[in-house]
């Protein structure tokens, strides 16, 4: 059994697809544990993102990622990690798989619609980080 963290970013609360999102993960054989709606503080979005401080893209992400709501949620079951990743799609909505949630609602390799975790340790840091 493994949990994963996922956030819905702000692109898609403001263009109500919640709900069309949540539903995705739903549809799976994966557990939705917990999920609340919250709109991120800088602090919170720069502990999240720490790993990518010093890239170029930093400063947009991070102000894109606090500009509007995120839901995040707790997704657990088996593999949840990787299967979670692999519905979610590359990173760039251009290079995503067109059935993938990337790949059908993201707008641009900043503004990608979803996040997941990559692996057990840093899904555990970034569930304490929101929940
Ligand atoms: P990363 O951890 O590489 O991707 P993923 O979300 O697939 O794990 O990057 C974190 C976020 O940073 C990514 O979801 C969107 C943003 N980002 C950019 O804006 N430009 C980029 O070139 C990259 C690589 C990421
Ligand atoms: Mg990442």
């Amino acid at each position: 059994m493994e949990r994963t963290l996922v956030l819905i970013k702000p692109d898609v609360l403001e263009r109500k697809l919640m709900g069309e999102i949540i539903s995705v993960y739903e549809k799976t054989n994966l557990h939705i544990a917990a999920i609340k709606i919250i709109k991120p503080t800088e602090q919170i979005a720069e502990k999240h993102y720490i790993e990518h401080k010093e890239k170029p893209f930093y400063v947009e992400l991070i102000r894109y990622i606090t500009r509007g709501e995120v839901c995040a949620l707790i997704i657990e079951g088996e593999n949840a990690i990787t299967e979670v990743r692999k519905i979610n799609g590359d990173t760039d909505p251009e290079k995503a798989e067109p059935a993938s949630i990337r790949g059908k609602y993201g707008i641009s390799k900043t503004e990608n619609s979803v996040h997941s975790s990559d692996s057990k340790e840093s899904s555990e840091r970034e569930i304490s980080i929101w929940f």
